[in-house]
């Protein structure tokens, strides 16, 4: 089997450079809540010392905001020419190695830690991907995974395709979001005749109904025929299964990192107009205080003017990050 299947995503042909760049746009909104979590975690997992294999790196935006106290060895590795010669224009002091995931140029054990960023999500073969990057890290190391966008969907579709016929997926992609609700559906093999009955007698039946009648009884038709596949829960459960399979399970640990950020907004912030609030997820404990804080610059502005031109008022930055982390066993001969 050709386990590196290419994500042309990241190719020149595919945008990559365009939707890494709109990626780190967004990010910067709580960029500040963000550095707080990848802080936390050093400062729990890490000594500041270590042999750094950071695996998709993309644009080097993982390297690019981890504590400065850092003062080992980080390589950021992407199978990506084409993106990594763009990472070395842009931060000519970064340490890069063109590689791909299924086949690390390093021997066996030589990291402490081996870990990515929004990647291993994007990867069509992950047990595959999680026993190579288990290969180089040393025993005793740590490897970690932040996920701060919606896992990919592309490695989710490859694997259904192998079970199922597919006659069309609908996706509900809420765009980067891990809390909210992001499902695919499909319909399975052994009811897709079944479900194309149906759709026939529907269109021979309802000859006389409107548009939108038959719109609504097919998606009716389509909800009983079709499973769904929740594309967080799917990721998350894959990789932990890679995981208890490589390493112990007791080791693992996973769950959503989150920290906040009081203080002035930056440029790009001030140009999105009266907000306060920036969160990736769509957070309804804050609703009041996105409000209060979009609504009273408005008020005193009205009242005291002059005062406003002085005073610009607090905002909240809010951060969340999947993340799975394990430390490989130091006496395990599954190597
Ligand atoms: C969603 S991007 C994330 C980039 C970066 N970590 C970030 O968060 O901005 C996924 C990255 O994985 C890289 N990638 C895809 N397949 C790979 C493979 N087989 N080996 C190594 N990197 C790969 C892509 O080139 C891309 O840079």
């Amino acid at each position: 089997m050709d386990k590196d299947i290419k994500d042309s995503t990241w190719d020149e042909a595919g945008n990559g450079l365009d939707v890494l760049d709109r990626f780190e746009y967004l990010r910067n909104f709580y960029l500040r809540a963000t550095k707080k979590i990848f802080h936390n975690f050093y400062k729990k997992n890490f000594d500041g010392t270590e042999r750094v294999l950071e695996i998709g790196s993309g644009l080097g935006f993982l390297k690019r905001n981890w504590p400065e106290e850092f003062k080992g060895e980080w390589i950021q590795m992407d199978s990506s020419h084409y993106l990594l010669d763009e990472a070395k224009k842009r931060h000519p002091q970064g340490n890069y190695l063109e590689a791909s995931v299924y086949d690390i140029p390093s021997p066996d054990e030589s990291f402490d830690v081996v870990c990515g960023l929004s990647s291993f999500d994007t990867f069509y073969n992950l047990e595959d991907a999680m026993q190579e990057s288990t290969r180089v890290l040393k025993r005793g190391g740590l490897f970690f995974h932040f996920l701060d966008l919606q896992p990919s969907s592309d490695p989710i579709y490859n694997s259904i395709l192998e079970g199922y016929f597919l006659p069309g997926l609908e996706e509900n992609d809420a765009g980067g979001l891990s809390d909210s609700k992001s499902i695919i559906s499909y319909i399975p093999y052994d009811k897709y005749e079944a479900y194309l009955k149906k759709i026939k007698k529907l269109s021979v039946d309802d000859e006389n109904d409107t548009l939108l009648d038959s719109i609504l009884l097919e998606e009716k038709i389509r909800k009983k025929y079709s499973k769904q596949i929740d594309q967080n829960k799917y990721f998350r459960s894959k990789i932990l299964k890679s995981f208890s399979d490589l390493i112990e399970t007791d080791s693992i640990n996973w769950g959503t990192l989150s920290a906040k950020f009081y203080g002035k907004r930056t440029q790009q912030q001030k140009q999105e107009g009266n907000i306060f609030l920036f969160t990736r997820v769509p957070d309804y404990k804050y609703l009041i205080l996105l409000l209060f804080s979009s609504l009273s610059p408005k008020f005193l502005e009205f009242y005291f003017k002059s005062l406003v031109m002085k005073i610009e008022p607090s905002c909240l930055e809010v951060s969340y990050i999947d993340y799975v982390s394990a430390r490989k066993t130091k006496n395990d001969s599954m190597y």
